[in-house]
């Protein structure tokens, strides 16, 4: 039963069996009334996830082209920009924007924590000539399973003008985040993370502002450029061959959130979230990120004294076939994260933790069997009656 996998990374995710059917249809003619009925199904439907009437463009590309094209179309060389950073894809953002020719500052919290707004709106106080162009946050970085307070972030800017950029590639459609409520410029998506689909569709959401600054941008692009997408929506299409199989996947699994509510999957991943953090806290393992700033999408685990994070995981992987993802940088061998992310249930989560028990008996941990699932167990089941899992 090799084929049998539990894969809990915070992406790629698992793919519902309706998708991976969706993924075989045959090809369509991109330039065609069948595909330009199939973009504006999807758009629409993103556009419901990211909470938004602003435009929502898809890219052929990974999470990262998404926010190369954020950069690219909104930051003109010179510019100088702040990334607020608490983890991986906070260094991400400003390498990018280096890369870019961005002058870039940086506010940095240490890894395991969230962003304080507070702070930010001490550097935007202290920028009295308005030389920030925009400020880039993300909204739950994977690295640590810390989800930022995008909302509280965003109000710390106030009415300075620069443009606030958000990652929610591993957080949209998991956990709260409303674009156009929050008045969010540029949200940033991925395809392999809530969404249920493969990796290979990043998405991209301008709000006018971020248009308004992108047709000023003088930064080179050609196939991230917005304006070429944006045309080419108009007739229904997109400027280069689409990632069809992908499209057609998203298409199924809209319909599969739309089915499910967003407010039942956030109330789901925050059940999920519990269920691994009272397991893992039953098992006496200690938990990098607090409860107040905790991950739906993902759960950063310490690894007990003398047991290296990479061993866990390997034992998990070649004993049990559960897939866990480990720490990045700073935190390799340290901790181990378990996704719990899109297309998961409560008992994905139970087998998990009763692998993890016993991953751990194996390395020597002294683990009593049966402590973490009952944990969880009763999270579940606290939870069957508002819908269950
Ligand atoms: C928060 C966040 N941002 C960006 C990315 C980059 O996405 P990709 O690996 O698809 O380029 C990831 C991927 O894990 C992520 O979790």
């Amino acid at each position: 039963m090799e084929e049998k996998q539990y894969l809990m990374l915070p992406g790629p995710t698992p793919v519902p069996s309706g998708v991976l059917r969706a993924l075989a249809r045959p090809m369509i003619n991109h330039r065609g009334p069948e595909f330009k009925a199939l973009l504006e199904e999807v758009t629409d439907g993103l556009k419901k996830v990211f909470r938004t009437q602003n435009q929502v463009i898809i890219f052929p590309s990974a999470g990262t082209g998404a926010m190369e094209a954020a950069v690219a179309n909104c930051v003109s060389p010179g510019d100088k920009v702040l990334v607020v950073s608490i983890g991986v894809f906070g260094e991400r953002f400003a390498e990018i924007a280096r890369r870019f020719g961005a002058q870039v500052e940086k506010l940095d919290f240490a890894w395991g924590t969230a962003a304080d707004p507070a702070a930010l709106a001490g550097v935007i106080k202290e920028d009295k000539n308005q030389e920030i162009k925009a400020v880039f946050v993300t909204h739950n970085e994977t690295s640590t399973g810390v989800t930022n307070d995008v909302q509280g972030l965003r109000a710390a800017l106030g009415d300075h003008p620069a443009l606030f950029v958000v990652d929610a590639v591993s957080g949209l459609g998991a956990m709260e985040l409303e674009t156009d409520a929050w008045n969010l410029d540029v949200v940033v998506a991925g395809s392999q993370k809530s969404f249920m689909i493969p990796p290979g569709l990043s998405f991209l959401c301008l709000s006018p502002r971020a248009w308004e600054a992108a047709a000023r941008c003088t930064n080179s692009r050609y196939y991230w450029d917005v304006e070429a997408a944006r045309k080419m929506a108009e007739k229904g299409q997109t400027p280069y061959t689409p990632a069809l199989p992908q499209i057609s996947a998203l298409a199924e699994s809209l319909k599969m959130i739309e089915a499910e509510g967003l407010e039942n999957i956030f109330a789901r991943h925050r059940r999920l979230r519990d269920m691994v953090r009272q397991g893992a806290r039953a098992l006496g393992l200690e938990l990098l990120a607090r409860d107040e700033v905790a991950s739906s999408a993902v759960t950063a685990i310490l690894s007990p004294a003398g047991i290296g994070a990479d061993t866990i995981r390997r034992v998990l992987r070649e004993k049990f076939n559960v897939v866990v993802a480990g720490g990045q940088r700073q935190l390799q061998n340290k901790i181990f994260r378990i996704g719990h992310l899109g297309y998961v249930q409560d008992l994905d989560v139970i087998a998990a933790l009763a692998a993890l028990e016993m991953a751990l008996a194996c390395c020597g941990y002294k683990v009593e069997l049966g402590q973490g699932v009952r944990a969880a167990q009763s999270v579940a089941l606290a939870g069957v009656g508002e819908g269950g899992g």
